[in-house]
């Protein structure tokens, strides 16, 4: 049915359009309780044997939104009962920004990809403090996913991301510095280890510092070379952070056709995406939690990731040619899997294929 529907109608709109108009139906869906609730307890992951502890949190799935759909935070609850596990809400800068000029966003059907240059357009950290300090009416985890103001020259880097942690740490499950996505200038330099020392640690402070004490992953990018992989595995390490996330998206045109600059996401993503994750749980062992993100598409993809080792795993791009059932598909099937398998617990399979 929604296939039906994306070719037919969606494909023909532009692609922003189309997310801001699913963005608006998706806060109408959070504003109104009663349906809220129902969407919720039908299609929420609610088997037990998909449950999943990570850095303290339990998820009830593993299975969660990628950031970069829900800049501002406006629709957690609407994709928590729509069945994602976790909703990464961001990129959050500390001031608010426009992003890009239009057209930044370009859908590659035949490669079931997507390319984006958005360049962070969000409303800045305290506007989505504001948001996410609101009460909630259906159980919702909430990672925060933060990145450098544009016009923020890189000498200040750390100033930036500390003054968004300190407004959004306290209202987050969890807290992603975000130093891989391609189009904010010189964000991706911010990986070399000299500078992502200091950074880690000042926002670490910070998210120590809140009543609950906030977990702290980094997201990493996919066209790291490996030994700039390993060496920020052996930095989160040393600095005692919780997980990587990996990976955003890639610069790389392997596979696709298009030439349009900016971040190419989706089924093209999915083998690089994949050793990367390989090459972390590799290095670091149990040391640290690694949720997997990158061409996600089926359950398949999610069995596979959960094998080499990821604990979380995340999508984005195939929400755009799956539909809004595409979450919920993915964790129905994946509990039928885990019976299949005489799998009551999902820590039985985290690793299983992880050398
Ligand atoms: C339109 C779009 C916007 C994105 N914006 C962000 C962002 O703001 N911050 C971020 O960390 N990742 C962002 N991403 C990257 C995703 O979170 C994810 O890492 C990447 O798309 C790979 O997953 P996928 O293949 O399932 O889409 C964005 C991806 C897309 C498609």
């Amino acid at each position: 049915m929604y296939r039906f529907v994306f070719t037919q109608v969606l494909s023909r709109f532009d692609p922003e359009d189309v997310h801001h108009l699913t963005i608006n139906a998706l806060r109408l869906l959070s504003v109104t309780p009663v349906v809220k609730r129902l969407v919720h307890r039908r299609l929420a992951p609610r088997d037990p044997a998909l449950r999943v502890q990570a850095f303290g949190v339990h998820f009830p799935g593993p299975f969660g939104l990628a950031a970069g759909f829900d800049k501002d935070a406006g629709c957690v609850e609407a994709m928590s009962a729509l069945g994602f596990s976790h909703v990464e809400v961001g990129t959050i800068t500390a001031h608010a920004q426009p992003g890009n000029a239009r057209p930044r966003l370009f859908r590659l059907p035949r490669e079931r990809a997507i390319i984006n240059r958005m360049g962070f357009n969000n409303a800045g950290a305290s506007a989505a403090a504001r948001v996410l300090g609101r009460a909630r009416g259906v159980p919702a985890i909430v990672g925060v996913n933060i990145g450098k103001t544009k016009v923020v020259p890189e000498s200040e880097a750390v100033h930036d991301y500390v003054a968004s942690a300190k407004q959004l740490a306290p209202l987050a499950d969890y807290l992603v510095v975000n130093v891989s996505s391609p189009n904010t200038p010189g964000l991706r330099d911010l990986q070399a280890v000299e500078l992502l020392r200091p950074l880690l640690r000042a926002v670490k402070e910070v998210a120590d510092s809140t009543p609950k004490r906030t977990p702290l992953l980094v997201k990493i990018a996919p066209d790291l070379a490996d030994a700039d992989v390993d060496a920020v595995a052996d930095l989160a390490l040393e600095l005692g952070l919780d997980g990587i996330i990996a990976t955003n998206t890639t610069i790389s045109r392997e596979g696709v056709s298009s030439t349009e600059t900016g971040g190419l996401s989706g089924r093209p993503l999915k083998a690089r995406s994949l050793e990367v994750l390989r090459r972390l749980r590799g290095r670091v062992g149990d040391g640290l939690v690694l949720v997997s993100v990158g061409g996600v598409e089926d359950v398949d993809d999610v069995w596979e990731r959960l094998l080499a080792g990821a604990t979380l795993v995340q999508g984005y791009s195939a929400m755009i040619y799956e539909g809004p059932l595409w979450a919920h598909r993915i964790h129905r099937e994946l509990a039928r899997r885990l019976r299949r398998h005489r799998v009551s617990d999902l820590r039985e399979i985290i690793g299983r294929t992880a050398t």
